[in-house]
C-alpha cells in the first residue's frame, strides 16, 4: 500500500483527485481505490521541545545554565494535532511505500521529514521514500507531477537547511530570552523580555523609525520648476535636478534646503533657451538601469527602442521636431538609441545588450516615408556592436508598411541586419515554427497567448488547447 503524506488537508485533497476512483474520505484520511491511502499534517505537527524536557533544572531561569545547547535534540507532539500524528502513524506501519507530499519548499520538505523521523520509520522504508513536488493545486498539474516522482533522499540538504534554521531560532531565543530576563530582573525589571532571531531585530526597525518620527522637525525645501515652451509652442514643465555639487545644502532625501540656492538657479535658467544635457544624463540612466538589472540577476537587458517609447520618438520624423545634433538627418535621429546603446553596452557588455525597435510606425505616430532611412542607417551602426539580438515591436506582423516599402516588420529586420532577430506579433505556435524554419527570424516572442496562458510552454509541448486571449484578462492581472 503507498501512502502519501500532504503538508496540509487542501493539498492531499488535490492530490486524492488525481488518483483512481472510487474513493472514502475518513477523518484526516483518504482511501483510494485499490488501498492507497492520502494523508496529511497540518503545518507542523511535532514542535522543539522545552528545555526542561531535556533537564528538570532548567525549569528554573538562571545564569549559570546558559548557554543550553542540547546534545541531542528532542522534538515534541504538538497538542492540538496528537490526533493527526496518530493517523500518520498508523498507516506508516502499514505501508509498503510512503511518498512526501509536503510543499516544495525547505520547511515543507522539513515538516513531513521530521515526522517520519520522529515515527522511527525502518531505514529500508525510509530509503525507498519518494517526493512528490506540487506548486499548482490544478488538476492536470498535480496529475503531471504524480508522474515525476523522485528519490526523497535527494532532499536531505533542504531539510537539513531547515532544521538549522530552526535551531537557531531556538538557541537564539532561549538563551537570549533567558539572559536579558534575568539580567532586567537584576535592575528591577519585572516581565519577560522577549528576544527572538527574526522579531527582535523587525522590533528594532519599528522602534527606531518611532524615534526618527518622534524626533522629525519639519524644515521648508525648495524646489524649482520650468515652464518650457517647444518650437511648436507645445508646454510642459520640467523639475531641477540638483547636481552632485549641490549635496552640501540638501538633506538625506535629497531636497534642497537652501532658498537662496534654488533662487540662483531660477536666475540662471529664467528665459534662457533649454538646452540638451538633460539628454546626457537620461542616457547614463538606461545605463544605470541596465547595471541594476544585472546586478539584481538578469541575464541581459532589452533597450526599448520600440512602439512610440522615448528612443523610438526620436527615430520617426513624425515625433523628432528637434533642430538640434538630435533630429533632421538620419544620422542625427539615430544617434539617440546609438548613444543609449554604446552606454548600456560599456556598462554591461554586448553580448547582454538587446534593442527592441519598430521600424515602421503605426504606435501613435503617423508613418513617413523618411523614416526607413533613419533605420536602415541605424541598423547598419547597430550591426557592428554585436548585439545578443534586435527584437521587432509590433502588434501584427503580417502588417505591411509603405514606409518600409511594403515589407512587414520582421522582413524589413531581417534584410537589413545580421544580428540575430526575435520575431513577434500575433503568432501561433506553429507559425511562429515554420517562419524560423524559412529563416524569417531566430527567436519569437510570444506576449498575449502567454498571459492567457501562464503555462503556454507545457500547453505546446503536450499539445493542450489553448485559452484566447482577451483585453478582460488584463483586469485580472493587475
Ligand atoms: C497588455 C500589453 C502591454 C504591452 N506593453 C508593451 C510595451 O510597454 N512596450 C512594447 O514595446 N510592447 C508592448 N506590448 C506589445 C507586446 O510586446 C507584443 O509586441 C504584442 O503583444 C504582440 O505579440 P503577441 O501577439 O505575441 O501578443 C504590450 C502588449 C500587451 C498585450
Amino acid at each position: 500500500m503507498k501512502l502519501y503524506i500532504a503538508e496540509k488537508p487542501s493539498l492531499g485533497r488535490a492530490i486524492a483527485e488525481a488518483l483512481p476512483k472510487p474513493q472514502k474520505k475518513h477523518q484526516g484520511y483518504i482511501e483510494i481505490a485499490g488501498g492507497d491511502v492520502v494523508t496529511w499534517c497540518v503545518g507542523h505537527i511535532l514542535e522543539q521541545a522545552d528545555p526542561d524536557s531535556y533537564d528538570e533544572k532548567f525549569k528554573k531561569w538562571q545564569l549559570e545554565h546558559l548557554p543550553i545547547i542540547p546534545n541531542q535534540w528532542q522534538l515534541k507532539p504538538k497538542y492540538k494535532t496528537k490526533s493527526q500524528l496518530a493517523i500518520i502513524r498508523k498507516f506508516v506501519k502499514q505501508c509498503s511505500q510512503i511518498i512526501h507530499a509536503g510543499d516544495p519548499d525547505r520547511e515543507g520538505q522539513l515538516l513531513v521529514d521530521e515526522v517520519i523521523d520522529y515515527l522511527n520509520v525502518t531505514s529500508q522504508k525510509r530509503d525507498s521514500m519518494q517526493r512528490l513536488l506540487i506548486s499548482d493545486l490544478n488538476l492536470p498539474a498535480v496529475k503531471r507531477s504524480l508522474n515525476q516522482l523522485q528519490p526523497n533522499k535527494h532532499f536531505i540538504p533542504l531539510s537539513v537547511s531547515a532544521l538549522a534554521r530552526s535551531r537557531a531560532d531556538w538557541l537564539y531565543g532561549i538563551n537570549l530570552t533567558r539572559a536579558y530576563t534575568i539580567q532586567g530582573g537584576k535592575v528591577g525589571y519585572q516581565g519577560v523580555l522577549s528576544v527572538g532571531r527574526v522579531q527582535t531585530p523587525i522590533l528594532g526597525l519599528v522602534v527606531n523609525r518611532d524615534k526618527e518620527i518622534n524626533n522629525f522637525t519639519s524644515k521648508p525645501f525648495y524646489e524649482v520648476l520650468a515652464h518650457i515652451f517647444t518650437p511648436s509652442q507645445q508646454q510642459f514643465t520640467a523639475k531641477w535636478q540638483p547636481s552632485e555639487a549641490c549635496q552640501a545644502y540638501m538633506d538625506d532625501e535629497g531636497r534642497v534646503l537652501s532658498k537662496g540656492l534654488a533662487e540662483n538657479v531660477v536666475g540662471r535658467i529664467s528665459n534662457q533657451p533649454a538646452t540638451i544635457d538633460d539628454i546626457k544624463s537620461l542616457i547614463a540612466d538606461f545605463a544605470k538601469a541596465a547595471e541594476n538589472a544585472i546586478e539584481a540577476g538578469f541575464d541581459g537587458v532589452e533597450i526599448h527602442g520600440a512602439n512610440g517609447y522615448l528612443i523610438d520618438q526620436f527615430l520617426h520624423y513624425a515625433a523628432n521636431e528637434r533642430t538640434d545634433e538630435y533630429g533632421q538627418t538620419p544620422e542625427n535621429m539615430a544617434r539617440f538609441a546609438i548613444e543609449v546603446t554604446d552606454a548600456v553596452i560599456n556598462a554591461v557588455g554586448n553580448e547582454r545588450t538587446a534593442i527592441r525597435l519598430s521600424p515602421g510606425a503605426y504606435f501613435n505616430m503617423e508613418e513617413d516615408k523618411r523614416d526607413k532611412a533613419v533605420f536602415d542607417y541605424l541598423l547598419a551602426q547597430l550591426d557592428d556592436k554585436k548585439l545578443a539580438y534586435i527584437h521587432g515591436g509590433i502588434f501584427d506582423d503580417s502588417t505591411q508598411f509603405d514606409s518600409l516599402e511594403g515589407k512587414t516588420t520582421s522582413q524589413y529586420l531581417r534584410a537589413n541586419t545580421k544580428t540575430s532577430l526575435v520575431g513577434v506579433g500575433s503568432y501561433s505556435f506553429d507559425d511562429a515554427k515554420q517562419a524560423i524554419n524559412n529563416d524569417q527570424f531566430d527567436l519569437i516572442a510570444i506576449g498575449r497567448p502567454f498571459i492567457a496562458n501562464p503555462d503556454y510552454i507545457s500547453k505546446v509541448a503536450n499539445n493542450e488547447e489553448l485559452v484566447a486571449y482577451s483585453d478582460e484578462m488584463l483586469a485580472k492581472l493587475f
